[in-house]
């Protein structure tokens, strides 16, 4: 099975957090005011092989609730490359992979070609520069090795080649960063979690009026499938029904 699915999902927050009227009313006074105020917070969440076909959707209704509530669902959206690399750098770039020259997991993926012609092109880049306050947390490209920070992005914790959760590198900020074994501190679902919260609430209280961009990209569920410890008992007969020996 070589095509696999990446899911994401797109919360775009309208709260700023210095009201709590009903939506549709809390904005509108600053409209008036200050235009700063009315661009929205993004926070765009990728999970990885959150595969249909497996069931992994049903996995956890009230994440997914509360994601659909207070986020925006697409209901009808495609992928046109639905594999690894080639869909985040399409992501990235709003490019298909035909333009951005990224056909597989492995050649031309975070290439030097791409570092060169693409990724300065990136959505990070153009919100960074309209006054977004950049973070990247997660998985970026399966063949990114963590050797230099990608344009557009002020905070910059990315996971160093493909999907791990324990015993993985980061790079912080251009800064090597090795991981061990400990949960929940090392734990990258958890980890992603704790640092983009963390993020989000010091540019807050540093910049209350700048907007923030922030992906969180998990590696879960993409295997290894090295699950939380207070989860691992939660699918006590699950088998797979593919081999998912060799994961993207
Ligand atoms: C999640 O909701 C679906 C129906 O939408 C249901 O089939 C499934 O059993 C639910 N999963 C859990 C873990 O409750
Ligand atoms: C990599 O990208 C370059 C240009 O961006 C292209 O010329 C080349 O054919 C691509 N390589 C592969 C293996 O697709
Ligand atoms: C990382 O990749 C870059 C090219 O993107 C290369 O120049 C560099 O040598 C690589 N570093 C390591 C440690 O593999
Ligand atoms: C973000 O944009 C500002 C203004 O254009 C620029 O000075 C800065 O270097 C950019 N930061 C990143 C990380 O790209
Ligand atoms: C992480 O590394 C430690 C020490 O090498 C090892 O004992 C452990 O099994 C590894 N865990 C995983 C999930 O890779
Ligand atoms: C797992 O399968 C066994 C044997 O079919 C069954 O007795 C057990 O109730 C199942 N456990 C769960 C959690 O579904």
């Amino acid at each position: 099975m070589a095509a696999r699915l990446l899911l994401l999902f797109l919360f775009v927050s309208m709260a700023t957090g210095d009201s709590q009227l009903p939506p549709g009313q809390r904005m509108k006074p600053r409209i008036q005011r200050d235009r700063r105020n009315i661009r929205p917070n993004i926070i765009l969440i990728l999970t990885d092989d959150q595969d249909v076909e497996l069931g992994s959707m049903q996995a956890m209704n009230k994440t997914r609730r509360i994601m659909e509530e207070g986020g925006t669902f697409f209901s009808n959206a495609f992928v046109t490359t639905p594999m690894c690399c080639p869909s985040r750098s399409s992501m990235l770039t709003g490019k298909y992979v035909h333009n951005h020259n990224t056909y597989t997991n492995n050649e031309n993926c975070s290439s030097l070609s791409w570092q060169r012609q693409h990724e300065p092109r990136t959505f990070g880049v153009y919100l960074n520069n309209t006054g977004y306050r950049t973070a990247f947390f997660g998985k970026y490209l399966n063949e990114y090795n963590g050797s230099y920070v990608p344009a557009g992005w002020r905070e910059w914790l990315g996971l160093v080649k493909n999907s791990r959760f324990y015993n993985y590198t980061l790079s912080r900020n251009g800064v090597r960063e090795k991981r061990g074994a400990q949960y929940p501190q090392d734990y990258l679902t958890d980890l992603i979690t704790a640092e983009s919260i963390q993020y989000f609430r010091s540019s807050k209280r540093i910049y209350p009026h700048r907007p923030v961009l922030m992906v969180l990209s998990h590696a879960a569920p993409h295997g290894p499938e090295d699950s939380a410890p207070q989860y691992s008992d939660a699918f006590a007969n699950a088998s797979a029904r593919f081999d998912l020996s060799d994961r993207y």
